[in-house]
């Protein structure tokens, strides 16, 4: 039993919220029964769902304005309906593409898989999906196209007015991430070159207004659009009733100490009380869903997780385990799934009753003026806390676990989140804008503005790797290769750097190696043996060495899952990476560098790596004992992660790969170097004590 709380104990309360009306939708006549579990038709379901009943509206409004924004809860039936309303309405005839953007991968993979299946076609033929190294989609068949708001940005390098589509809905905008941020921008653009384009903006919540204002046009251009018989470009907003059920709120009454074990606990608690019907629990990422699923499992010694289905939930989690999350739970049995934010609006499952809501998620902060930019785990927004509550509503009325207080709740919980342009590293940004023509990035129409410090640190940073001039426009050739390149310039930058140094092969192994979330297997309490099997292939010079080490024993194995098992390597992780580094080779290849191996001389590589991170690099501590490093640039604190191969090795002289926050800042994949190869990297970096301000 939780030594927090007891759910059940307390008298449920329905908590209003601060606006004084009931926190949650209200209760519709709808009957909770067969709610999509494979008895109905397709059809049927199909019916079933809110926006059908919109499909008129919908239909009309894309017909006559430019812009049509469509708000609807989760679940009710955008992402998977609306595309084919449109096909069905003969949007993708004449051989034309309707587009439908999401800001995750995996929800990409997941709602193309359902619209397949809902129009009885093989994915990848008439519906397909993009997903950056991953393209299921066929030129001459695919009509319904799902891809994540960067790839399409990326798909305007080649094609800068996104002709070949008819429609393109940017969905899950409430998300605000990134890439739809700047997406929204520059679709803003491409409107008023191509007057034949339909956009339609969804959302899970009632952010509509500011988008709406977004892309409402000048009056003097309203004036002109009536003339020329054009759509409307005034955009319509279309509300679609949702049909969710009461959540009851419940609360914690003391804050509790460790989330993952409150979490836990109540799980527990809900399975020994609580009526039959799925639970979902908000985590924050793999490695708390990884040890969630771990401390339910073993409570199966107590007997306590009897009828329990525990599935984990996270983007990189491969097909199999995605299945197992969206397939019927079995008669008499209880589904737990543990997720990230993810389930919070892009994906929608059926049958769960019961929500955990931790409270927190993982999210990206980037300070400008130390320049580092780290993935902590920070308390979700009220807005967010809504959301999760809701999906409990779904099949009937639900419950909602809290594991904050109330107080907090109402008093100290930020209404919204804060955009992700306002809290990332700008680098990738500004280099996609730049290869799109957009010079004044300052100037440019942004739904939110990032921080002009921000802007100023990804121009230096782009300058100093030679990817922007003086004037900050790309140079050429390295600025228009290293944006061609869909990976992090810095990254990028040191693919082309191997060319000169002649290890383009290692440098790409381990570019495909590092854009794996992990090629490691870590569970609780196994820390100490993948420890020592990472021995095994550990280098001296660092964690990128280490990895050409995993690539080459694995290919020596024949890519054998069991020689993967038999090392903690995930097998899955490693198979992908092969398909990445095909494509990076591919790419490379395009951009006339040279396929070479340097045949073991390790030297080359670090001398390419350098040449791209050279921002990253730190110098330990004089006299340190406890291993503390200070970032070059910024003087800042570092340290390098416990998972490092150089974890307690400390070399005097080391480069990051990224940055993970806890107690404490802490390099991840790092790699030693010499210090003249900095200044050899980059003269104009090193040989000012302050990187010098470019101008703009
Ligand atoms: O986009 P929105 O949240 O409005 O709803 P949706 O994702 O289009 O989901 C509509 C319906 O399709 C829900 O009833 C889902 O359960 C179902 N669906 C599914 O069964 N499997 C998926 N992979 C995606 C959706
Ligand atoms: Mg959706």
């Amino acid at each position: 039993m939780s030594q927090f709380w007891k759910p059940g104990t307390e008298r449920p309360r329905l908590i209003d919220d601060e606006e004084g009306g009931v926190l949650f939708y209200s209760t519709s006549a709808l009957s909770s029964s067969s709610s999509g579990y494979g008895f109905a038709s397709v059809e049927k379901q199909r019916q079933r769902l809110p926006v059908y009943k919109y499909r008129t509206a919908i239909l009309y409004l894309v017909e006559t304005h430019a812009t049509a924004i469509i708000v609807g809860e989760t679940g009710s039936g955008k992402t998977t309906q609306i595309p084919q309303f449109l096909k069905e309405a003969g949007w993708a005839e004449g051989g034309r593409i309707i587009a439908c953007t999401q800001p995750r991968r995996l929800a990409v993979q997941s709602v193309a898989s359902r619209v397949a299946e809902e129009m009885g076609v093989k994915l990848g033929e008439e519906v397909g999906y993009t997903i950056r190294f991953e393209d299921v989609t066929n030129t001459d068949l695919t009509r319904i196209k799902f891809l994540t708001d960067g790839v399409l940005l990326r798909e305007m390098m080649d094609d800068p007015l996104l002709s070949k589509y008819s429609v393109i809905m940017v969905d899950e905008a409430h998300e605000r991430s990134l890439s739809t941020d700047i997406l929204l921008g520059l679709l803003k653009k491409i409107q008023r070159r191509r007057p034949e384009l339909r956009l339609i903006i969804s959302s899970a919540t009632i952010e509509a207004k500011k988008i709406s204002s977004f892309f409402s046009p000048s009056k003097r251009r309203q004036a002109l659009q009536t003339e020329d018989h054009g759509p409307n470009a005034e955009p319509a907003i279309l509300s679609v009733e949702g049909r969710g059920f009461n959540v009851e709120i419940f609360y914690v009454e003391d804050p509790v100490p460790d989330y993952l074990q409150a979490a836990v606990s109540t799980v527990l608690s809900i399975h020994d009380q609580e009526a039959m019907g799925d639970i979902l629990m908000f985590l924050t990422g793999q490695d708390d869903i990884d040890a969630a699923v771990q401390l339910l499992s073993e409570e199966s010694r107590n007997g306590r997780n009897q009828g329990l289905i525990i599935l984990p939930l996270y983007s990189g989690l491969p097909r199999a385990d995605q299945d197992l999350v969206f397939s019927p739970t079995p008669r008499g049995k209880r589904k737990v799934v543990i997720s990230t934010n993810i389930a919070e609006t892009s994906l929608t499952l059926e049958g769960i009753v019961y929500v955990v809501d931790s409270g927190f998620s993982k999210q990206r902060f980037y300070n400008p003026i130390t320049d580092i930019e780290s993935l902590i785990v920070a308390p979700i927004s009220k807005a967010s806390a809504r959301q999760r509550a809701g999906r409990a509503g779904r099949v009937r009325p639900g419950k909602c676990y809290r594991l904050y207080t109330e107080q907090y709740f109402l008093k100290e919980m930020s209404a919204e989140g804060i955009p992700e342009i306002q809290r990332s590293n700008l680098v990738s940004s500004v280099i996609q804008l730049k290869a799109l023509g957009i010079d004044n990035i300052l100037g440019f129409d942004w739904l939110a503005s990032p921080s002009s410090e921000a802007m100023i640190r990804a121009l230096e940073v782009l300058y100093s790797l030679g990817v922007l001039d003086s004037d900050a426009k790309l140079t050429s050739p390295d600025g228009f290769q290293v944006a061609e390149i869909p990976l992090d310039p810095m990254i990028s930058k040191t693919i082309l750097a191997s060319n000169q140094y002649g290890c383009s092969e290692e440098v790409i192994t381990i570019a495909a190696l590092l854009s794996m979330q992990s090629i490691w297997i870590s569970a609780r309490g196994t820390e100490k043996e993948l420890d020592e099997v990472k021995l095994r292939f550990a280098a001296a010079e660092g964690d990128h060495v280490t990895f050409l080490n995993v690539y080459k024993g694995f290919i020596q194995s024949n890519k054998s899952s069991k020689w993967c098992h038999k090392n903690f390597i995930n097998y899955n992780a490693m198979k992908r990476a092969l398909e990445v580094r095909e494509q990076l080779r591919r790419i490379a290849q395009r951009l006339g560098i040279v396929l070479k191996s340097c045949e073991g001389d390790i030297q080359v590589v670090r001398k390419a790596i350098t040449a791209g991170f050279f921002a990253n690099a730190c110098r330990l501590e004089p006299y340190s004992y406890n291993g503390t490093y200070k970032t070059v640039r910024t003087s800042q604190e570092v340290y390098i992660h416990p998972s490092s191969v150089l974890f307690r090795v400390n070399p005097k002289w080391v480069i990051y790969n990224s940055l993970v926050s806890t107690d404490r800042q802490y390099m991840r994949n790092v790699i030693s170097i010499d210090p003249s190869w900095l200044r050899e990297a980059a003269p104009h970096f090193y040989q000012h004590q302050q990187p010098k301000p470019i101008a703009h």
